[in-house]
């Protein structure tokens, strides 16, 4: 609940009796400032205390189900699941259940249980029929659960349940059953056992653009050098430390992809060879002799399917504006996203970034100073946008 309000949702919150014996009621009145059910007998009264009047209060089920964006239920027990799925409707959060039209307003199951329970074969087949009939319903974790047996049941995480509501409520579905391949992060080339030369991408504006691209629906393959960051849930994740991998990676990914997103900094030279032992500092004269590594992008734009939409990124310090506008000719890429780390809050490392796009297509748009996170959602947007434009035209 202290999640979804940090991220800007106003929640109200059903107890089953079954809830309420484990935590108080007053617990999450306290903590939502509303309301909380926890029964269809209770006293309704007129009004909330939060005051909005609602014409259903003398309802409670309809006072939850109508006028919200999305029903989350967390932790959904083995019991609901089964309610959910005869239509039974005993109590208020299986009353609010049926008064809620799965295919106007998201509902989202997160089972959490013990694995025995989970894999019974009542429970998968009451997953499936929820499935069919609209709802959505999360995988749990695997691992040590509450009753100290090991298996599948495990809660996914609040940000597994938050990404999946971003995109029930928020996506519109743009890339809706296409697949999506994102690069992120650095690569690696291997002086010896011990060093290696990479550079200091962090991977953040890939791992956004991974969240942004399935948020609107697609199928997400991530290939990521060596990163801090946390995967987007959901996401498919492949990790490669050489340019040479990413490469092979992002061939095998393409086929068939909506689109490629190269933001990853893939590292341009390596050592001719990768010493088998560590070179001692004082039987080494510090030289190294550095080839270039194969170019990924350049790869890409070769193998792709005519379909395929690629995006490139230019990191440029000095005459951007040419310097942009060259490169995207000669990576011969659809779009092509341009930074320059030597301004304030934008580049490598930052939260934050300020990028211009230009189009193969003659488009140019300059983006604000933001976070990596709405940057990617907006850039998403932006390629959509022109390709239909494209198609528009071309019709
Ligand atoms: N790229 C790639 N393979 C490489 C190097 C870069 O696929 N070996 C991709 C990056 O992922 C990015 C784009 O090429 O999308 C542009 O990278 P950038 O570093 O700006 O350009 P370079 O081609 O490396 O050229 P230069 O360093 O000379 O500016």
């Amino acid at each position: 609940m202290r999640d979804l309000q940090r991220a800007g949702a106003r929640v109200r919150v059903v107890l089953t009796s079954a809830a309420s014996e484990l935590v108080r009621p007053a617990l999450f009145e306290a903590l939502s400032g509303e309301r909380v059910g926890t029964g269809l007998w209770g006293d309704w009264g007129t009004a909330e205390p939060g005051g909005t009047g609602s014409e259903y209060a003398r309802f409670p089920h309809l006072d939850f189900a109508r006028g919200i964006d999305a029903v989350v239920v967390a932790p959904a027990t083995a019991n609901t699941l089964g309610k959910a799925v005869a239509g039974i409707a005993d109590d208020l959060l299986t009353t609010t259940l049926a008064a809620v039209e799965p295919s106007r307003t998201p509902v989202l199951f997160v089972p959490t249980m013990n694995a025995t329970m989970y894999d019974h074969p009542a429970c998968r087949a009451n997953r499936s029929t929820l499935r069919e009939r609209g709802a959505f319903i999360l995988t749990p974790d695997e691992g040590p659960l509450a009753c100290g047996e090991t298996g599948v049941g495990r809660w996914p995480g609040n940000a597994a349940i938050l990404a999946a509501l971003d995109r029930l409520v928020n996506g519109r579905g743009r890339l809706s059953g296409r697949r999506v391949v994102v690069t992120a992060g650095p690569t690696e080339a291997a002086i010896d056992p011990a060093r290696v030369l990479t550079n200091r991408s962090s991977g953040k504006m890939g791992y956004a653009l991974a969240g942004a691209a399935w948020r609107e629906g697609a199928e997400v393959t991530l290939i990521h050098g060596p990163t801090r960051l946390e995967a987007p849930p959901f996401v498919r994740t492949v990790s490669v430390r050489t340019t040479a991998e990413l490469s092979e990676v992002v061939a095998e990914a393409l086929p068939g992809a909506a689109q490629l997103w190269m933001a990853a900094a893939p590292a341009d030279f390596g050592p001719d060879r990768e010493n088998p032992t560590k070179l001692k500092k004082d039987e080494w004269d510090g030289r190294l002799a550095l080839e270039r590594s194969e170019d990924v992008l350049a790869r890409a734009v070769v193998e792709r399917d005519a379909s395929t939409v690629i995006v490139g990124f230019a990191v440029e310090t000095d005459d951007v504006e040419a310097k942009a506008a060259e490169k995207l000719v000669s990576k011969g890429c659809d779009f092509l996203v341009v930074n320059d780390p030597t301004e304030a809050g934008a580049g490598f490392g930052h939260d934050t970034n300020r990028v211009f796009a230009i189009g193969a297509d003659g488009s140019r748009r300059d983006f604000e100073l933001m976070s990596k996170r709405s940057l990617a959602h907006e850039l998403v947007d932006w390629v959509l946008d022109r390709r239909e434009r494209e198609a528009e035209v071309a019709s």
